[in-house]
């Protein structure tokens, strides 16, 4: 969930004919940080599964088609797994040691760009013992890419774990064509400036022939800071960096919409929405309003605000837990990284705060689920919502909104949405837009939603499905392989 290149969803394969990828274009070959496929255990086995993700079922059959193949990191260490086929995909593991994981994912990675990149809203620790095994691990990708690429391939790169794996696999290999797209915001010049390391990364992601971002202002930014640090010159739309031009612009990504929608109409969805509704309104006359959120349990999506605004709602009385309940579902990550362990204890001390003060027996002010749902049963969450509460402090995109809005197929549903998620720009006409730090203007946004009248809800459902129906998953690879290879 969210914009990320592993969450729920899955391809159906009829539009997989419109892309122009394959003819003439070489191979593809995807390059991520992740798999599309995981290991587990079956009968005390371990197996490979794939991986649930629209991204992962956009890209997968187009590798498949062109023959490709897609590199990344098993997400486990040590050595990994030689190349081999799954389901029609060819797969290239990368080994990675535990200490390179441990410094470049959790470190530099996790703890160095993203909070950067997410508008700094914890401290990016800037330490130069993560940066050489970023380096190492990009060069390991990069190698592993170009012993599989042919002259004449197009290689898409995916997300900031692999900022430098373009220039690397330039020098390597001049005959490919690259692209890299960032899933996460690209911060504005005053924030990037304070990594030591800008004009590598620049520099590596300007081995690219296209760069593509999720809105018109993470490109800008990043044509910014290549002109002002990078050493290249150029407009916007396009830069040139030694003797090459670089051709940079927005591609926002979405969800498989078809696959969201027919699982939302299916029978044992619907009921187990029906089933959600009926649990959280045990023995009532009337029935309580849901407030849902979905987030990977990370400090970038606002989830203690969020929590916080609930309270406050609570506190001014209009709404009580007779009349509503919050239900947060928070998906467990990156746990080995201090930030991620100290957010979880926070939202965990203010839920039970708040069912402290305002729960009753048989009547929780708030439900936190901390677990993976698979795709159904989220699904049913959405339906079964009548307030969706998107509010990151700063996001890519956030699939979240554009998977509620479709999963409300026939039925009234607010979303309440934060100006700082990608997603806004698409969004902004139905969504009820919120500042996600102003606590006081997060409740009241609430008592908004939850008092919404059917019509005037319905009204705003329908601008928001116009919106996110303009372009699904698949839309999305097609136009920017489409660009890459143009
Ligand atoms: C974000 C990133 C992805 C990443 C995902 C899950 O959406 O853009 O690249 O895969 O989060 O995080 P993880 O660290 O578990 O891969």
């Amino acid at each position: 969930m969210g914009a990320e290149l592993v969450q729920a969803g899955r391809g159906t394969d009829s539009r997989i004919g419109g892309s122009g990828v394959k003819t003439g274009r070489g191979r593809l070959i995807v390059v991520a940080n992740r798999l599309p496929v995981h290991r587990v255990k079956r009968k005390g086995r371990s197996v490979w599964e794939t991986s649930p993700g629209g991204v992962v079922s956009a890209l997968r059959p187009l590798v498949t088609e062109a023959g490709g193949a897609w590199v990344g990191w098993s997400g486990t260490t040590g050595r990994a797994p030689a190349a081999f086929e799954f389901d029609t995909i060819q797969i290239r593991p990368v080994s990675v040691t535990a200490e390179q994981v441990e410094k470049y994912y959790g470190g530099f990675s996790n703890a160095t760009l993203w909070p950067l990149y997410h508008d700094c809203v914890r401290t990016p620790q800037f330490h130069r013992r993560w940066w050489w095994p970023y380096v190492d691990v990009n060069r390991q990708f990069a190698e592993a890419t170009a012993q599989e690429a042919r002259p004449g391939d197009t290689v898409w790169v995916h997300d900031y774990q692999l900022q430098l794996v373009p220039g690397m696999l330039r020098e390597l290999m001049p005959e490919v064509r690259i692209g890299f797209f960032m899933h996460i915001p690209f911060p504005p010049l005053e924030l990037f400036a304070q990594l030591p390391w800008r004009r590598e990364i620049l520099s590596g992601m300007m081995g690219s022939d296209l760069v593509g971002f999720q809105t018109p202002q993470g490109a800008k930014n990043f044509a910014a800071a290549c002109r002002r640090y990078g050493g290249a010159r150029g407009s916007d739309r396009e830069l040139e960096f030694r003797g090459r031009k670089v051709r940079v612009g927005p591609f926002s990504i979405s969800i498989d919409i078809e696959h969201t929608e027919s699982t939302a109409m299916s029978a044992p969805v619907q009921e187990r929405a029906e089933e959600l509704r009926r649990g959280v309104s045990p023995n009532l006359n009337g029935r309580r309003k849901i407030l849902l959120g979905v987030d990977r349990l990370d400090y970038t999506k606002g989830i203690e605000i969020r929590l916080r605004a609930f309270e406050e709602l609570l506190r001014r009385g209009v709404h009580t837990v007779d009349s509503c309940v919050m239900v947060q579902i928070a998906v467990p990550s990156r746990e080995t990284v201090g930030e991620y362990a100290e957010l979880r204890a926070y939202v965990e001390q203010l839920t039970g705060r708040i069912n402290g003060e305002y729960g009753e027996a048989g009547k929780a002010a708030v439900h936190y689920l901390r677990r993976n749902l698979d795709f159904e049963e989220l699904v049913a969450y959405y339906r079964a919502a009548d307030v969706m509460l998107v509010t990151p402090l700063r996001d890519g995109m956030n699939l979240v909104a554009k998977e509620y809005v479709i999963a409300k197929t026939d039925d009234v549903g607010t979303l309440v949405l934060s100006e700082f998620a990608g997603a806004a720009q698409e969004l902004g006409a139905g969504s009820l837009l919120v500042n996600p730090h102003d606590i006081d203007g997060l409740a009241a946004t609430m008592e908004v939603a939850l008092s919404m009248e059917p019509t005037e809800a319905r009204r705003r459902m329908g601008l928001l499905q116009r919106a996110v129906r303009k372009n699904d998953v698949y839309g999305w690879a097609d136009s920017f392989l489409g660009a890459l290879t143009s």
